[in-house]
Protein backbone atom coordinates (compact mmCIF):
# COMPACT_ATOMS: atom_id res chain seq x y z
CA UNK A 1 0.00 0.00 0.00
CA UNK A 2 1.04 3.50 -0.68
CA UNK A 3 2.33 5.16 2.33
CA UNK A 4 0.37 8.38 0.89
CA UNK A 5 1.24 12.37 0.86
CA UNK A 6 1.36 14.17 4.05
CA UNK A 7 0.39 17.68 3.94
CA UNK A 8 3.75 19.17 4.39
CA UNK A 9 5.35 17.24 1.55
CA UNK A 10 2.28 18.49 -1.11
CA UNK A 11 3.18 22.07 0.23
CA UNK A 12 7.05 21.51 -0.24
CA UNK A 13 6.32 19.90 -3.92
CA UNK A 14 2.89 21.78 -4.86
CA UNK A 15 2.15 24.05 -3.10
CA UNK A 16 2.20 26.84 -5.75
CA UNK A 17 3.17 29.39 -4.01
CA UNK A 18 6.12 30.51 -5.72
CA UNK A 19 6.48 34.51 -5.20
CA UNK A 20 7.12 33.93 -1.72
CA UNK A 21 8.89 30.47 -1.90
CA UNK A 22 7.59 27.38 -0.19
CA UNK A 23 9.27 28.05 2.74
CA UNK A 24 6.50 30.76 3.98
CA UNK A 25 3.51 28.42 3.17
CA UNK A 26 4.54 25.62 5.28
CA UNK A 27 5.51 28.35 8.36
CA UNK A 28 2.75 29.46 7.87
CA UNK A 29 0.13 26.51 7.76
CA UNK A 30 2.29 23.91 10.03
CA UNK A 31 1.04 25.94 12.78
CA UNK A 32 -2.83 25.97 11.54
CA UNK A 33 -2.49 22.02 11.24
CA UNK A 34 -1.01 21.86 14.47
CA UNK A 35 -3.60 23.87 16.08
CA UNK A 36 -6.09 21.34 14.16
CA UNK A 37 -4.64 18.39 15.41
CA UNK A 38 -4.65 19.62 18.69
CA UNK A 39 -8.37 21.08 19.13
CA UNK A 40 -9.61 17.76 17.36
CA UNK A 41 -8.06 15.61 19.90
CA UNK A 42 -9.45 18.48 22.73
CA UNK A 43 -13.14 18.26 20.87
CA UNK A 44 -12.77 14.37 21.12
CA UNK A 45 -11.99 14.61 24.62
CA UNK A 46 -14.04 17.26 25.91
CA UNK A 47 -17.28 15.25 27.88
CA UNK A 48 -14.31 13.54 29.57
CA UNK A 49 -11.98 16.13 30.42
CA UNK A 50 -14.91 19.09 31.90
CA UNK A 51 -14.51 21.37 28.90
CA UNK A 52 -18.27 21.10 27.01
CA UNK A 53 -20.63 24.39 28.36
CA UNK A 54 -20.12 27.54 28.83
CA UNK A 55 -17.03 29.44 29.70
CA UNK A 56 -19.00 32.16 31.20
CA UNK A 57 -18.23 35.29 29.30
CA UNK A 58 -19.50 36.94 26.29
CA UNK A 59 -17.00 37.70 23.27
CA UNK A 60 -16.51 40.78 21.33
CA UNK A 61 -19.30 40.25 18.98
CA UNK A 62 -21.79 39.12 21.91
CA UNK A 63 -21.66 35.26 21.81
CA UNK A 64 -21.44 33.51 25.50
CA UNK A 65 -17.91 32.10 25.01
CA UNK A 66 -18.38 28.20 25.18
CA UNK A 67 -14.86 26.49 27.57
CA UNK A 68 -13.93 25.10 23.77
CA UNK A 69 -14.36 28.75 22.17
CA UNK A 70 -11.63 29.53 24.87
CA UNK A 71 -9.48 26.64 24.19
CA UNK A 72 -9.10 26.95 20.93
CA UNK A 73 -8.35 30.57 21.18
CA UNK A 74 -5.20 29.29 23.37
CA UNK A 75 -4.58 26.87 21.03
CA UNK A 76 -4.02 28.53 17.58
CA UNK A 77 -2.30 31.50 19.79
CA UNK A 78 0.04 28.76 21.18
CA UNK A 79 0.48 27.46 17.81
CA UNK A 80 1.78 30.96 16.12
CA UNK A 81 3.19 31.92 19.06
CA UNK A 82 6.95 30.49 17.71
CA UNK A 83 6.08 31.49 13.99
CA UNK A 84 8.23 35.03 13.62
CA UNK A 85 6.48 34.98 10.19
CA UNK A 86 2.56 36.08 11.55
CA UNK A 87 3.03 39.83 13.18
CA UNK A 88 -0.76 39.83 14.19
CA UNK A 89 -3.97 37.53 15.34
CA UNK A 90 -7.48 39.24 14.70
CA UNK A 91 -9.62 36.17 16.23
CA UNK A 92 -13.14 36.29 16.98
CA UNK A 93 -12.46 35.40 20.32
CA UNK A 94 -10.33 38.12 20.72
CA UNK A 95 -11.68 41.86 21.48
CA UNK A 96 -8.83 43.39 19.60
CA UNK A 97 -5.90 41.87 17.24
CA UNK A 98 -2.88 41.15 19.33
CA UNK A 99 0.72 41.14 18.71
CA UNK A 100 2.44 37.71 17.32
CA UNK A 101 5.62 38.93 16.41
CA UNK A 102 7.76 41.66 15.62
CA UNK A 103 10.60 40.27 13.64
CA UNK A 104 11.46 41.48 10.69
CA UNK A 105 9.97 38.36 9.42
CA UNK A 106 6.48 39.11 10.53
CA UNK A 107 5.40 40.04 6.73
CA UNK A 108 1.73 38.29 7.46
CA UNK A 109 -1.83 38.90 9.36
CA UNK A 110 -3.47 36.28 10.74
CA UNK A 111 -7.64 36.34 10.91
CA UNK A 112 -9.58 33.19 12.75
CA UNK A 113 -12.77 31.36 14.21
CA UNK A 114 -10.76 29.23 16.36
CA UNK A 115 -14.18 27.31 16.48
CA UNK A 116 -17.31 27.58 14.35
CA UNK A 117 -20.52 26.16 15.27
CA UNK A 118 -20.01 26.33 18.72
CA UNK A 119 -23.54 25.58 19.91
CA UNK A 120 -22.69 22.60 18.70
CA UNK A 121 -20.10 20.96 20.87
CA UNK A 122 -22.11 19.81 24.06
CA UNK A 123 -24.63 17.74 21.45
CA UNK A 124 -21.28 16.05 19.67
CA UNK A 125 -22.46 17.56 16.12
CA UNK A 126 -19.52 19.41 13.56
CA UNK A 127 -17.31 22.17 14.48
CA UNK A 128 -14.59 24.09 12.42
CA UNK A 129 -11.76 26.25 12.45
CA UNK A 130 -11.35 29.21 9.99
CA UNK A 131 -8.13 30.93 8.86
CA UNK A 132 -7.35 33.61 6.42
CA UNK A 133 -4.06 35.03 5.70
CA UNK A 134 -3.14 38.51 4.57
CA UNK A 135 0.33 40.13 3.65
CA UNK A 136 1.24 43.13 5.53
CA UNK A 137 1.90 46.35 3.25
CA UNK A 138 4.79 47.40 6.15
CA UNK A 139 6.98 46.18 9.03
CA UNK A 140 7.23 47.78 12.48
CA UNK A 141 4.54 48.33 15.01
CA UNK A 142 1.08 46.74 14.05
CA UNK A 143 -1.92 48.64 14.00
CA UNK A 144 -5.56 46.64 13.89
CA UNK A 145 -6.13 48.66 10.91
CA UNK A 146 -3.88 46.92 9.21
CA UNK A 147 -6.39 43.95 8.95
CA UNK A 148 -9.04 45.76 7.20
CA UNK A 149 -8.27 44.47 3.56
CA UNK A 150 -10.73 42.97 1.20
CA UNK A 151 -10.78 39.41 1.37
CA UNK A 152 -9.31 39.11 -2.33
CA UNK A 153 -5.90 40.40 -0.93
CA UNK A 154 -5.89 37.31 1.26
CA UNK A 155 -3.09 35.32 0.53
CA UNK A 156 -3.91 31.84 1.83
CA UNK A 157 -7.20 30.73 3.07
CA UNK A 158 -9.24 27.41 4.88
CA UNK A 159 -10.46 25.94 7.68
CA UNK A 160 -10.34 22.40 9.63
CA UNK A 161 -13.75 21.00 9.47
CA UNK A 162 -14.08 18.01 12.97
CA UNK A 163 -16.61 15.96 11.72
CA UNK A 164 -16.82 12.78 11.08
CA UNK A 165 -13.55 12.64 10.26
CA UNK A 166 -10.94 15.98 11.11
CA UNK A 167 -10.31 17.61 7.25
CA UNK A 168 -7.96 20.49 6.83
CA UNK A 169 -9.21 22.00 3.66
CA UNK A 170 -6.89 24.91 2.02
CA UNK A 171 -6.29 27.18 -1.03
CA UNK A 172 -3.32 29.62 -1.93
CA UNK A 173 -4.87 29.92 -5.48
CA UNK A 174 -3.57 27.29 -6.97
CA UNK A 175 -6.64 24.73 -6.77
CA UNK A 176 -7.82 23.45 -3.50
CA UNK A 177 -6.78 20.46 -1.41
CA UNK A 178 -7.90 18.76 1.21
CA UNK A 179 -6.15 16.79 4.04
CA UNK A 180 -8.05 14.35 6.32
CA UNK A 181 -5.95 13.42 9.77
CA UNK A 182 -4.76 10.11 10.43
CA UNK A 183 -4.89 9.95 14.33
CA UNK A 184 -2.77 7.00 14.14
CA UNK A 185 0.20 8.69 12.42
CA UNK A 186 -0.44 12.03 13.28
CA UNK A 187 -0.22 13.69 9.90
CA UNK A 188 -2.88 15.33 7.98
CA UNK A 189 -2.94 13.28 4.69
CA UNK A 190 -3.81 14.40 1.34
CA UNK A 191 -7.32 12.64 0.37
CA UNK A 192 -9.42 15.51 -1.86
CA UNK A 193 -6.85 16.97 -4.44
CA UNK A 194 -8.22 19.96 -6.56
CA UNK A 195 -11.73 20.26 -5.33
CA UNK A 196 -13.69 21.52 -7.70
CA UNK A 197 -17.44 23.08 -6.35
CA UNK A 198 -20.08 21.34 -8.74
CA UNK A 199 -21.91 24.42 -10.77
CA UNK A 200 -25.47 23.66 -9.16
CA UNK A 201 -26.29 21.81 -6.61
CA UNK A 202 -29.76 20.82 -5.36
CA UNK A 203 -28.81 21.42 -1.15
CA UNK A 204 -29.49 24.57 0.57
CA UNK A 205 -28.07 25.27 4.01
CA UNK A 206 -30.27 28.43 5.86
CA UNK A 207 -31.90 28.91 9.25
CA UNK A 208 -35.27 29.16 7.71
CA UNK A 209 -36.64 29.42 11.40
CA UNK A 210 -35.60 33.26 10.86
CA UNK A 211 -37.41 33.77 7.61
CA UNK A 212 -40.17 35.73 8.87
CA UNK A 213 -38.06 38.47 9.34
CA UNK A 214 -36.02 38.13 5.95
CA UNK A 215 -36.45 40.23 2.78
CA UNK A 216 -39.35 39.95 0.24
CA UNK A 217 -36.43 38.47 -2.10
CA UNK A 218 -35.02 35.89 0.25
CA UNK A 219 -38.64 34.75 1.12
CA UNK A 220 -39.31 34.62 -2.30
CA UNK A 221 -36.02 32.81 -3.21
CA UNK A 222 -36.41 30.03 -0.52
CA UNK A 223 -40.16 29.79 -2.15
CA UNK A 224 -38.24 28.99 -5.07
CA UNK A 225 -35.89 26.19 -4.24
CA UNK A 226 -38.93 24.61 -2.13
CA UNK A 227 -41.49 24.58 -4.70
CA UNK A 228 -42.07 21.21 -6.68
CA UNK A 229 -40.97 21.25 -9.96
CA UNK A 230 -39.14 18.02 -11.07
CA UNK A 231 -37.84 19.65 -14.57
CA UNK A 232 -35.74 21.72 -12.14
CA UNK A 233 -35.00 19.24 -9.83
CA UNK A 234 -36.83 21.07 -6.96
CA UNK A 235 -37.46 21.21 -4.12
CA UNK A 236 -34.34 21.63 -3.03
CA UNK A 237 -33.04 19.43 0.14
CA UNK A 238 -32.25 20.89 3.09
CA UNK A 239 -29.22 20.53 4.66
CA UNK A 240 -27.89 22.85 8.07
CA UNK A 241 -25.60 21.63 10.71
CA UNK A 242 -25.42 25.14 12.80
CA UNK A 243 -21.77 25.28 11.53
CA UNK A 244 -20.73 27.29 8.85
CA UNK A 245 -17.56 25.10 7.84
CA UNK A 246 -19.73 21.88 8.13
CA UNK A 247 -22.16 23.00 5.55
CA UNK A 248 -19.89 24.74 3.26
CA UNK A 249 -17.52 21.80 3.01
CA UNK A 250 -20.85 19.73 1.87
CA UNK A 251 -21.67 22.78 -0.66
CA UNK A 252 -17.98 22.25 -2.25
CA UNK A 253 -18.14 18.25 -2.26
CA UNK A 254 -21.33 17.90 -3.51
CA UNK A 255 -22.71 21.65 -4.55
CA UNK A 256 -25.45 23.53 -3.17
CA UNK A 257 -25.72 26.75 -1.20
CA UNK A 258 -25.19 27.88 2.29
CA UNK A 259 -27.06 31.47 3.08
CA UNK A 260 -27.25 33.72 5.96
CA UNK A 261 -29.26 37.09 5.12
CA UNK A 262 -29.66 40.23 7.18
CA UNK A 263 -33.12 41.04 9.15
CA UNK A 264 -34.30 44.16 10.58
CA UNK A 265 -32.40 43.32 13.96
CA UNK A 266 -29.35 42.38 12.37
CA UNK A 267 -28.83 44.37 8.76
CA UNK A 268 -25.56 42.44 7.91
CA UNK A 269 -27.12 39.26 9.21
CA UNK A 270 -24.47 37.37 11.77
CA UNK A 271 -21.19 36.22 10.55
CA UNK A 272 -18.15 38.06 10.16
CA UNK A 273 -16.31 39.11 7.59
CA UNK A 274 -12.94 38.77 8.09
CA UNK A 275 -12.35 35.60 9.89
CA UNK A 276 -15.57 33.47 8.43
CA UNK A 277 -17.01 34.66 5.69
CA UNK A 278 -14.12 36.20 3.73
CA UNK A 279 -11.92 33.00 4.02
CA UNK A 280 -14.67 30.79 3.23
CA UNK A 281 -15.59 32.96 0.04
CA UNK A 282 -11.66 32.50 -0.99
CA UNK A 283 -11.76 28.76 -0.92
CA UNK A 284 -15.33 28.80 -2.91
CA UNK A 285 -14.11 30.77 -5.37
CA UNK A 286 -10.98 29.10 -5.65
CA UNK A 287 -12.46 25.85 -6.14
CA UNK A 288 -14.97 27.47 -8.97
CA UNK A 289 -18.31 28.52 -6.69
CA UNK A 290 -19.14 31.71 -5.90
CA UNK A 291 -19.23 33.92 -2.89
CA UNK A 292 -21.98 37.02 -2.76
CA UNK A 293 -23.46 38.97 0.13
CA UNK A 294 -26.42 38.99 -1.91
CA UNK A 295 -25.44 42.07 -3.85
CA UNK A 296 -21.78 41.14 -4.93
CA UNK A 297 -18.99 39.67 -4.71
CA UNK A 298 -18.16 39.47 -1.05
CA UNK A 299 -14.09 39.36 -1.32
CA UNK A 300 -14.27 42.98 -2.68
CA UNK A 301 -16.03 44.42 0.55
CA UNK A 302 -13.83 46.80 2.43
CA UNK A 303 -13.61 46.20 6.47
CA UNK A 304 -14.50 48.94 8.21
CA UNK A 305 -13.95 46.83 11.85
CA UNK A 306 -12.29 43.68 12.48
CA UNK A 307 -16.18 42.03 13.86
CA UNK A 308 -17.74 43.56 11.31
CA UNK A 309 -20.91 41.34 10.01
CA UNK A 310 -21.70 40.45 6.61
CA UNK A 311 -24.47 38.66 4.67
CA UNK A 312 -23.23 35.80 2.62
CA UNK A 313 -24.57 33.30 0.00
CA UNK A 314 -21.65 30.91 -0.72
CA UNK A 315 -21.64 27.96 -2.78
CA UNK A 316 -22.33 26.76 -6.32
CA UNK A 317 -21.76 29.54 -8.94
CA UNK A 318 -25.43 28.83 -10.46
CA UNK A 319 -27.12 28.59 -6.72
CA UNK A 320 -25.29 31.90 -6.05
CA UNK A 321 -26.21 34.15 -9.11
CA UNK A 322 -29.75 32.64 -8.73
CA UNK A 323 -29.85 34.00 -4.88
CA UNK A 324 -28.63 37.47 -6.65
CA UNK A 325 -31.47 37.98 -8.91
CA UNK A 326 -34.03 37.02 -6.49
CA UNK A 327 -31.99 40.08 -4.32
CA UNK A 328 -32.21 42.26 -7.14
CA UNK A 329 -35.79 41.96 -8.00
CA UNK A 330 -36.72 43.45 -4.16
P1 LIG B 1 -19.70 30.69 15.82
O1 LIG B 1 -19.94 29.42 16.55
O2 LIG B 1 -18.25 30.86 15.41
O3 LIG B 1 -20.24 31.91 16.50
O4 LIG B 1 -20.40 30.61 14.38
C1 LIG B 1 -21.66 30.06 14.24
C2 LIG B 1 -22.19 30.54 12.94
C3 LIG B 1 -22.14 29.55 11.80
O5 LIG B 1 -21.16 28.57 11.87
C4 LIG B 1 -23.51 28.95 11.74
O6 LIG B 1 -23.87 28.57 10.45
C5 LIG B 1 -24.38 30.05 12.26
O7 LIG B 1 -23.57 30.84 13.10
C6 LIG B 1 -25.52 29.53 13.04
O8 LIG B 1 -26.34 30.58 13.38
P2 LIG B 1 -27.88 30.30 13.79
O9 LIG B 1 -27.83 29.75 15.18
O10 LIG B 1 -28.56 31.62 13.69
O11 LIG B 1 -28.43 29.30 12.81
MN1 LIG C 1 -18.18 30.96 13.32
MN1 LIG D 1 -16.47 30.85 16.61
Amino acid sequence: MAAGKTLNRHLIEEGGWRQDGAGDLLALLEPMALAGKILAREIDQAALAGKLGLAGDANATGDMQKKLDVIGNEIVMDAFAGCSLVAGIASEELDEAVVMSTSEDARYLLCTDPLDGSSNTDVNAPLGTIFGIFRRGRTGELSGGEFLQKGSEQVCAGYVLYGTSTVLVYTVGAGVHGFTLDRGVGEFMLSHHDIRCPEKGSVYSANVGRHKAWKPGVRRYLDHVTEQDKSTGRPHSLRYTGALVADLHRCLLDGGVYFYPGDPGSPNGKLRLLYECAPLACVAEQAGGAASTGRGRLLEVMPEAIHQRTPIAVGSVDNVALYERFMAEE
